[in-house]
């Protein structure tokens, strides 16, 4: 019997993963690029080895979907594995487009790896990730991270990588909460509706790349302006595609409309910020560290609560 602990943090895409090339493997229809965030984490214990299975969420017994999908990825880890006893906890709300499967796959592949005594390196072990839930692929790193679609079958160039941002680049990551409750429609359905039935989706696959390459060209020569703009702009694609599916796809709240004006009205006063959706109705807002406070006052009246993040860590393990 091993035990193993392993910290992940959530990450936020600037430039947009929606809608898979392989289902199966969860190999993305396009190219993503994200940041790491500091503050919220995932931390996971596994122990490899016990009389029966067991899974806890947040200290309590998980649902039967959470047990299903954790098991399910832990057989695929390893065929005819023993028995494990996984606990896992979430220091932010989970199911509200808030990225928790991002980080819980990181942590959960990073420690059952370590629990069993095994010495995969990061790029396998993003792959290996990227099958629980894809995003989870980009969340073995801290700062910023690049996921190329890859054009192999198999999945074997279809991973993350870290990106070096230009240094000048000091940037803060606000999450307005509009709602904490969880989403109607996950993201693996819902990618496939927007695949299936969106007129919107041919467009929305034939820009990332140039989106992701932009993202990244801006990042690396610290242009903010650019970065911010190709980001709103692959988010509101995304969303497009989203509202366009059939059934319509609206994750948006009133209150993101709200902060999206917010957002909006504060930089044509010439603050600095750009904002970027998930698959919920929360509002996250890029900005230069400097005015994240004035930011976080900004969006306050139209917000549950404002969360001040920064570029998070690599995910760590430690054994026993
Ligand atoms: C809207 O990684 O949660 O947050 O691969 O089906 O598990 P699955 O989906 P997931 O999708 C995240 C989609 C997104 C955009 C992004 O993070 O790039």
């Amino acid at each position: 019997m091993t035990v193993a602990t392993a910290v992940a943090h959530p990450n936020i895409a600037l430039v947009k993963y929606w809608g898979k090339r392989d289902l199966e493997r969860n190999l993305p229809a396009v190219s993503s690029l994200s940041l790491t965030l500091d503050g919220f984490r995932t931390e996971t214990t596994v122990q490899r080895g016990a009389e029966v299975d067991v899974v806890r969420f947040g200290g309590r017994d998980a649902s039967d979907k959470e047990r299903r999908r954790t098991l399910a990825f832990l057989d695929r880890l390893e065929p005819g594995r023993p028995a494990v006893v996984v606990d896992t906890a979430n220091t932010f709300p989970t199911g509200a487009g808030l990225a928790s499967s991002a980080s819980g796959f990181a942590a959960l592949v990073l420690a059952y790896e370590a629990a069993r005594g095994g010495d995969l390196d990061r790029v396998r072990l993003s792959r290996l990730a990227r099958e629980g839930s894809g995003s989870a692929c980009r969340s073995l790193w801290g700062g910023f991270v690049l996921w190329r679609r890859g054009e192999a079958a198999d999945g074997s160039d279809s991973h993350g990588q870290p990106v070096a941002a230009h240094p000048s680049l000091d940037l803060a990551l606000l999450v307005a909460v509009v709602t904490t409750e969880g989403k109607a429609v996950g993201s693996t359905e819902g990618m496939e509706r927007s695949r299936l039935s969106s007129p919107l989706w041919e467009t929305w696959v034939a820009q990332a790349e140039s989106d992701v390459d932009a993202g990244l060209a801006a990042l690396q020569a610290g242009d903010l302006a650019v970065l911010g703009r190709v980001m709103e702009s692959s988010t509101l694609k995304m969303h497009a595609a989203m509202m366009t599916s059939d059934p319509p796809l609206l994750y948006w709240q009133p209150g993101t409309v709200a902060l999206l004006h917010a957002v909006w009205r504060l930089r044509a006063s010439g603050v600095p910020c750009w904002c970027t959706m998930d698959a919920g109705p929360q509002v996250k807002v890029l900005c230069p560290r400097g005015v994240a406070a004035e930011v976080a006052e900004a969006l306050r009246p139209h917000a549950q609560v404002v969360h001040v993040l920064g570029p998070g860590p690599d995910a760590s393990v430690r054994v026993g």
